[in-house]
């Protein structure tokens, strides 16, 4: 069975899909931890994203995947080591979008997004896990939330995990990301057609997930 989760940054997918992975015994695939693990390749090699031959060169020396945990979770390794630490913050952010735009970096991910999905039950979470690397899943999902509340979760997320940050600026940063993700030519951010809509904007995230479950489980 293949779930897809989609929906812009901030909106709550993450939570959402981990909920409903681990209600239906599924793998919860954070598609979204591959772009940022290749984001903080290219931040830690410096190299020039613009150009093609860097960013292939690159990618050809880079493995990107995970590991089973006990829990049956899974950790994002990059080049064998795990990154979950070292990919959250506002910069890797900003860089995933920014390598998300580039088709080799695409090409190389769904590949192992596919794999992934062949193998077993799945959550996957993502931009374009309905649209474009699972179009025949068999429940579809697309979560929406007004730019305001998305800004705010995304603020009170951050303080949480303990880093200072200013509500204007976070709702700033989320609005650029939103435009590059649903702008670029490659597999932009919008809804599957026959995707379920959710406007999470008034809902809680225990309300999302029961959605999701009925939907699922018929
Ligand atoms: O879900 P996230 O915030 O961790 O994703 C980081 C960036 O990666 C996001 O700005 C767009 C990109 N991304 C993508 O293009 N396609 C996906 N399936 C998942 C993420």
């Amino acid at each position: 069975m293949i779930i897809t989760i989609d929906g812009p940054s901030g909106v709550g997918k993450s939570t959402v899909s981990k909920a409903v992975a681990e209600k239906t015994g599924c793998i919860y695939l954070d598609t979204g931890a591959m772009y940022r693990a290749i984001a903080l390749k290219t931040a830690t090699s410096g190299i020039d994203i613009g150009s093609e031959t860097e960013l292939s060169k690159l990618l050809d020396s880079t493995s990107v995947g995970f590991r089973r945990n006990p829990d049956g979770g899974l950790s994002i390794l990059l080049d064998g080591e795990d990154v979950a630490a070292s990919i959250r913050s506002p910069e890797i952010s900003r860089l995933s979008s920014d390598v998300a735009t580039k088709r080799p970096v695409r090409v190389k991910l769904v590949a192992i997004q596919r794999e992934i999905g062949s193998s077993g039950n799945i959550v996957a979470e993502g931009r374009d896990m309905g649209t474009y690397v699972f179009p025949g899943a068999d429940f579809k999902f697309y979560l929406t939330a007004t730019t305001e509340e998305r800004a705010r979760r995304r603020w009170a997320q951050l303080r949480e995990a303990g880093r200072e940050a200013d509500l204007a600026e976070v709702e700033r940063e989320l609005l650029t990301r939103d435009r590059q993700d649903s702008e670029r030519a490659e597999s932009p951010l919008h809804p599957s057609p026959n995707a379920v809509i959710i406007d999470t904007t008034n809902l809680l995230t225990d309300e999302v997930i029961s959605r999701i479950i009925s939907a699922v489980q018929g």
